[in-house]
């Protein structure tokens, strides 16, 4: 627990630089992260580009994959999370674009992109630290309430609640929201080496009680996370309102 979002960001960067470090990743060795969209990563993200920009942090061999996209989405559209990764992160780093993977939400066969992104990850190695944020409800990625916790990369039809707090960033338009995503499945998350969530303000308070404090329940997916050996939570002081 931090006090402030700020403080959360910072202690977030600090240990992912310390982790890409320790590692001390090489051509034949990548460091492979597991990325999230959304405003409460946006701090961490600013710290690891000063990082970078320091010469602390390299990601000139870091491999990552992102954990959602948008079903329909122009991949240039300001909304769509290729274009908050690339506007971010991506292009203030030295990461190579072809170690950057993000789910295709346009793809001709989009059960075709999910499976062959789960294949990618098994190519790459698996993940060494999947961080995530989550929703007001307790989903992780685009696993909605009532997700199967034995899930896998797939499409997913976003649930009333996610459409109404994702409108902010669509002109509050409710029928400019995409209504469907890809995922990652809750299992493909939990099958990372490690994982960090990162909670931050009062409207997340239930579900972070939820996710710790209650038992395992598909209808709250963070939860699953009770069921993971390394899960580290990083939560301001609002967050933890309910605990
Ligand atoms: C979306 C994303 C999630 C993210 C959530 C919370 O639903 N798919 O990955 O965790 O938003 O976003 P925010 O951090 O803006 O509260």
């Amino acid at each position: 627990i931090e006090e402030t979002a700020d403080a959360v960001a910072e202690y977030a960067a600090r240990y992912v630089r310390r982790k890409i470090n320790d590692f001390s990743p090489s051509e034949e060795r990548y460091f492979v992260l597991g990325l999230p969209t959304g405003s409460t990563p946006l701090g961490m993200y600013r710290k690891l580009i000063q990082f970078h920009r320091a010469g602390t942090l390299s990601f000139k061999y870091v491999k990552t994959f992102n954990m959602d996209e948008y079903v329909g989405l122009p991949r240039d559209h300001p909304e769509s999370y290729h274009t908050f990764m690339h506007h971010n992160l991506f292009r203030h780093i030295d990461i190579d674009p072809r170690n950057v993977h993000i789910l295709d939400g346009n793809a001709a066969d989009l059960k075709k992109e999910c499976d062959g992104y789960e294949a990618s990850i098994k190519a790459a190695g698996g993940i060494h630290l999947f961080i995530g944020g989550i929703g007001p409800d307790g989903h992780i990625a685009f696993n909605e309430p009532g997700s199967s916790l034995s899930s896998r990369t797939r499409i997913k039809t976003l649930n009333a609640d996610t459409i109404q707090a994702n409108a902010r960033f669509f002109d509050n338009d409710l029928s400019k929201v995409p209504t469907q995503a890809l995922t990652v499945g809750v299992a493909t998350v939990m099958d990372a080496e490690e994982v960090m969530i990162l909670i931050t303000g009062a409207h997340k308070a239930l579900a972070l009680h939820k996710a710790i404090e209650e038992g395992v329940s598909h209808m709250w997916t963070v939860s699953a996370f009770q069921m993971h050996p390394t899960t580290l939570f990083i939560a301001d002081e609002e967050a933890t309102l309910e605990l």
